[in-house]
């Protein structure tokens, strides 16, 4: 059993969490927020809805972990109209006890807070409504043992980094993921390392480098141009 990850602050008091036995945070300790609008939602969700210009989208977080993706993804769907079906994988389920003393809230209102909670606090493995606009599936499953018939639009790839959990990195997770995606499909990921751009490129998919966020040179997009 692994036990449940410590907060950490820097300098500035942002907080994240921090695993012990791995020597691991969950987000860049130069800000959760800033990180995850960069990534997943600017590159990601924005990108998506931009280039496709439609009302449904599917997302697969591959690490739900505080569920930060989740609610950014929420706001951003609420924003632009959009009905969001967003299912999450995680292998160590967080309580809400503890990443509601992350101190996010002071990014988004009561309202938002109360959806973040019951994100939290809902059932694992069931339909979720959060809002009119998104619906979540939280699954306590790994990526590598993941089945479903369902095919995504929007892969949001947030394992821990490749020195620390290689077997996710894999070309067979990223062949797995590729079939789980529609055609035009995206997955987006903030590590740019070659041998990850290398396995993606491998699986299936053309690849694209971006600006990072702050204190990050890179990240990559990769899109399902057509069927392997
Ligand atoms: C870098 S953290 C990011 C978490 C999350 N996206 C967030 O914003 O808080 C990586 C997450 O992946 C989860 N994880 C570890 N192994 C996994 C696996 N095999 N499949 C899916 N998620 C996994 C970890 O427990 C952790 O929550």
């Amino acid at each position: 059993m692994v036990d449940l990850p410590v907060i950490i602050e820097n300098p500035a008091g942002l907080k994240t969490l921090y695993r012990p036995d791995i020597n691991e945070t969950y987000h860049s300790q130069h800000g959760a927020i800033q990180e995850s609008m960069h990534v997943f939602i600017e590159a990601g969700m924005r990108f998506w809805i931009k280039t496709k210009q439609q009302k449904k989208l599917s997302i697969l977080e591959i690490g739900f972990g505080t569920g930060l993706n989740a609610i950014l993804s929420l706001i951003e769907a609420e924003a632009h109209d959009i009905h969001v079906h967003y299912t999450g994988l995680e292998t160590l389920a967080l309580p809400y006890s503890l990443v509601s003393k992350l101190g996010y809230q002071a990014h988004w209102d009561q309202e938002h807070e109360t959806k973040y909670a019951a994100m939290h606090e809902g059932e694992w493995e069931s339909n979720l409504t959060i809002d009119t606009n998104f619906e979540l599936q939280k699954r306590l499953i790994g990526i590598e043992n993941f089945e479903t018939n369902e095919q995504f639009d929007l892969v949001y790839f947030d394992a821990f980094a490749p020195d620390k959990q290689s077997e996710l990195w894999d070309l067979a997770i990223f062949q797995k993921i590729f079939q789980l995606l529609a055609i035009g499909g995206i997955l987006v990921t903030y590590s740019a390392k070659g041998d990850v751009r290398r396995n993606l490129l491998a699986a299936g998919f053309e690849v694209e480098k971006l600006e990072g966020p702050p204190h990050k040179r890179h990240m990559l997009r990769a899109v399902k141009m057509k069927t392997q």
